[in-house]
């Protein structure tokens, strides 16, 4: 039996295995290292490291790829098979890595939980439960997970900052933007290099619409998380954001170019973030050339995966945007055989909200902007369902906003406009909320809303 460094008993049989599952542990704490291939080395060499197995396989699914990923079908193969000869702990961590390779990410968090509820200190416990409720986009159960063993923790335990800063990205994600920003800056304070804690920050200015304080931060912290090769691209994509509520597009590209278009094709979350880029560019009408053209090849490896609607979403707009009319009707028959072919939550939510979000951003991108908002409009309030952060979802809304006026129904885009831009008060959101305004015949009031937003950049 091995002990790690917060004193948790795990099955090993050699003493070497003790130090990688610590070292994989102190690099998917910073996002930083190999944390899959030192953990795969050592379990291929000691028979008994399922936590290995189980840690690497989880990791590859909490990166974006499904469970028919061949590695992640070997690697749950290889736990399973060492289930019976580890800790009763360790089995529950094989059997959550199994409910979230079948796509029930929501009730393995659930697992997860059910491990901190006895061993309040287990980090990888806690990370996985946290990765899970933001794939699933269950903000609630994020924040509490953290709170819930939080007064177990405190400074002399290792990892006590970062876990800290999960507990502020969770706060923010539930709305509690004021603790989570103390909590997130507490945590880096601590821990600069908890990249986690400076991206919870960073979320709660971009909620707030603090585009000037979102822009200094990123600036201002980028020595301690560029380094972070596993989420410094995703740091770049919160950059953006602000940078193009300010019409900053020329650094956008720059930023794209030289730290987020470059990415394995499994690094699915970067994907998304180069997809998300892009969408939200050509929302504001910039002409950036030929860039969807290699996310169209990268995308292609994920076609009939299906690991969310929030990835099969990202797809689409790929696909609609470059693909061409070939590649999409592949992704959207792949899509229908699984929806028909599996009973798993995520299928259910691919059925129910991902599949008309896929086909209103595909009618947007071929300019029907009325069956773009037909398609989108009914499901606008369910679209947390499909995962992902407030923040990365945004850009529904945008679309929806942006397809409702080009269409002329500006009353829908009013009655949503005024209680978004009031909950998130983005300069984009003001932007089409003037816009909804001036076609209802308000203009005084288009132009106080253009102020509030021209204020926001400033
Ligand atoms: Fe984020």
């Amino acid at each position: 039996m091995a002990i790690d460094k917060l004193g948790l008993e795990f099955t090993a049989s050699l003493p070497e295995t003790v130090d990688a599952f610590n070292g994989a542990m102190d690099d998917y704490m910073v996002f930083a290292g190999e944390p899959v291939g030192h953990m795969l080395a050592a379990a291929e060499v000691d028979p008994d490291f399922a936590m290995g197995y189980c840690l690497t396989g989880c990791l590859r699914l909490f990166g974006g790829v499904s469970a028919a990923h061949p590695r992640v079908n070997l690697e749950l193969r290889a736990a399973r098979a060492r289930r019976a000869r580890v800790t009763a702990r360790e089995q529950t961590h094989i059997d959550a890595f199994e409910m979230a390779a079948g796509g029930e990410i929501g009730q393995a968090g659930a697992m997860w939980d059910a491990i901190l509820a006895e061993h309040p200190l287990d980090m990888m416990a806690a990370k996985c439960a946290h990765e899970c409720y933001y794939l699933v986009g269950e903000s609630g159960r994020m924040k509490t997970s953290v709170m819930n063993i939080l007064p177990a923790w405190n400074e002399s335990v290792p990892y006590y900052g970062f876990l800290l800063g999960m507990g502020a990205f969770g706060l923010e994600e539930a709305g509690d933007y004021r603790d989570a920003e103390e909590m997130g800056r507490r945590a880096y304070a601590i821990e600069p290099r908890d990249c986690w804690a400076v991206h919870a920050v960073a979320h709660v200015m971009q909620m707030e619409g603090r585009c000037q304080d979102g822009i200094r931060w990123l600036d201002e912290t980028v020595d301690d998380w560029q380094g972070a090769v596993w989420l410094q691209g995703h740091l770049w994509w919160h950059q953006c954001l602000p940078l193009i509520d300010d019409g900053q597009f020329g650094r956008v590209l720059e930023i794209f170019d030289r730290h987020i278009s470059h990415c394995d094709k499994d690094m699915v979350t970067r994907l998304m973030d180069c997809t998300s880029v892009l969408w939200r560019l050509e929302l504001k009408g910039v002409d950036f050339g030929t860039r969807w053209d290699s996310l169209v090849d990268l995308w292609m490896h994920h076609v009939d995966e299906h690991a969310l609607a929030f990835t099969d979403a990202h797809l689409a707009m790929t696909l609609a945007a470059a693909g061409g009319e070939k590649k999409l009707r592949r992704f959207l028959e792949s899509q229908h055989a699984y929806i028909e072919g599996s009973d798993s939550s995520v299928a259910a939510i691919v059925e129910r909200i991902g599949r008309d979000l896929c086909q209103g951003m595909i009618e947007f991108q071929r300019g029907d902007y009325v069956q773009a908002a037909n398609r989108i409009y009914p499901i606008r309030d369910e679209i947390w369902r499909i995962g992902g952060s407030n923040a990365q979802r945004d850009v529904f809304l945008l679309t929806l906003m942006a397809a409702l006026i080009r269409a002329g129904r500006h009353e829908e885009a009013r009655a949503v406009l005024a209680s978004a831009a009031a909950d998130v008060p983005t300069p984009s959101l003001l932007l089409y909320y003037g816009d909804a305004l001036d076609g209802l015949g308000e203009a005084q009031r288009a132009e106080a809303v253009r102020a509030q937003a021209r204020q926001l950049v400033q």
